[in-house]
């Protein structure tokens, strides 16, 4: 288990913000980060100074005990300051929302543990490996760069998914791209359309199981010779316990489109990658059009298809294939599954809910872009039931894939139950980017038990 942060460790954190000459300017700084994307109504923003100038104070006067580290982590984390509970060990999410990027491409934020957990010497069979406790972190900025996989390799995460890479250079989205969602502390049933009301300044204290957020990043990717020797870095810096697949995605319409997404999937069997992940499901490609967003990919089975057959034909035999999949009512499931089988080696799913996204005053929060992904706990229930249906039509189908699920998962309870329905590895973005410790957890209670391991001599 982590070793809890201390008794004194308020006292330390306190003695370093002093030492940076840090202190004085503590609340300013918190109202910068809070502020900077948009103004909270004034009451709520007269109310958080007040907290953030009160708090100053006790740290100064050597009167802050531990019953202050939940404030203190949220000032810090939004004051630019999250690395200094992250060398304490305490938990903070682990991308900075406030910065670009590119700048968090380069560095996690978050506490990284100082030895990898693990089961043991107990594996799990995936995608024609053995992977250490079978938990890992999708396509998302939490793994875009050699730094991020190293960082969720230490702190417990045994099958990784390198971000969504493009087979050109593509920047993010204007910030904002992150935001927590705190008033979806609930899963919405399946199918469900969500209208989601997220503020810039929101915030999820780490380690909470009903954590939600919601993104807009657009899909932003470095330049393929970037990508491709990171992607090359990244794959040697991994132990043999851990699969490192690579998320791809291509661009236009289609014949244009099935040709990039080929010859982007090339690319990264190029870099060593030895299983290609295809995302079919991004609710967050811009549009000129309507909402500024275009629907995901799979929920036009033929083109789909067309994609998944291309890309296989265009891979070695040796590279696995995995399909990305946002939620798909029972119909589309079903008629989409059988006519991917054949062609793939893994499902994966669900990618983010497409959502309606707009602060408390109504305006979108992702400027110029009404719809962005949800996920977290909202996505809980829709994840279950598309895992289910997946490994259901899995059983009466005949042609074996493999199936990693995803969505809502932020507790050992939350893991063990897609892991239960099926699932041969499970993934969580928004439980890890909020909970640095998860896969730790996760080990602990389930790392001796956990069904479905093989001997491996
Ligand atoms: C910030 C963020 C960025 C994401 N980027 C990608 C991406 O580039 N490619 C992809 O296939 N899925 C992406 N996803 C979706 C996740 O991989 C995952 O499918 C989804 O978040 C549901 O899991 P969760 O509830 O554990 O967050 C992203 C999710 C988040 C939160």
């Amino acid at each position: 288990m982590t070793p809890p942060p201390g008794q004194d460790v308020v006292r330390r954190i306190a003695g370093q913000l002093a030492v940076r000459g840090a202190l004085a300017d503590l609340p300013a700084a918190f109202l910068a980060g809070v502020t900077r994307f948009a103004r909270p109504p004034q009451t709520e923003l007269d109310a958080l100074a007040a907290d953030a100038g009160a708090l100053a104070r006790r740290l100064a006067d050597g009167e802050a005990g531990e019953h202050d580290l939940p404030l203190l982590t949220r000032v810090l984390f939004f004051a630019g300051h999250a690395e200094l509970l992250a060398a304490h060990g305490v938990p903070t999410p682990a991308y900075d929302v406030l910065g670009s990027f590119g700048a968090n491409l380069a560095r996690p934020v978050g506490p990284r543990l100082p030895e990898r957990p693990t089961a043991g010497a107990r594996r799990w069979p995936l995608l024609g490996r053995t992977v250490g406790f079978p938990l890992g972190v999708p396509a998302c900025v939490l793994n875009g760069s050699e730094a991020w996989v190293r960082h969720n390799v230490a702190n417990g995460y045994s099958v990784l998914t390198y971000k969504t890479v493009r087979g050109r250079a593509h920047p993010a989205n204007e910030q904002p791209n992150w935001t927590f969602a705190p008033r979806q502390t609930a899963s919405l049933p399946p199918g469900a359309a969500a209208e989601v009301v997220s503020d810039p300044w929101d915030w999820v204290g780490p380690g909470s199981p009903t954590v939600s957020s919601v993104n807009s990043f657009g899909v932003p990717s470095p330049e393929p010779e970037e990508w491709m020797a990171d992607l090359e870095r990244s794959l040697a810096a991994v132990s043999d316990d851990v699969l490192l697949l690579v998320s791809v995605m291509g661009e236009g319409n289609g014949t244009d489109l099935v040709e990039d997404f080929a010859g982007t999937a090339r690319m990264a069997q190029e870099a060593g990658a030895p299983v290609v992940e295809l995302n079919l499901s991004c609710p967050n490609t811009l549009s000129a059009s309507g909402s500024g967003v275009k629907p995901p990919l799979c929920l036009d089975p033929d083109a789909t298809v067309a994609v998944v057959e291309a890309v296989r034909r265009a891979l070695d035999d040796r590279t696995g294939l995995v399909a990305k999949l946002s939620w798909l009512d029972e119909g589309q499931l079903a008629a989409l599954v059988p006519r991917l089988a054949p062609l793939v080696d893994g499902i994966a799913g669900i990618n983010t809910l497409q959502s309606r996204v707009r602060r408390s005053d109504g305006v979108p929060t992702f400027p110029g872009r009404e719809l962005a992904g949800l996920s977290g706990i909202a996505v809980r229930d829709p994840a279950l039931d598309f895992t289910r249906r997946l490994v259901g039509l899995r059983e009466a189908g005949g042609v074996h894939f493999d199936v990693l699920a995803m969505g809502g998962v932020t507790d050992p309870a939350s893991f063990e139950a897609l892991f239960a329905l099926g699932a041969d590895a499970v993934q969580s973005a928004s439980g890890a980017f909020s909970d640095p410790f998860l896969a730790q957890r996760c080990i602990t209670a389930l790392g001796e038990t956990l069904p479905r391991a093989v001997e491996v001599s």
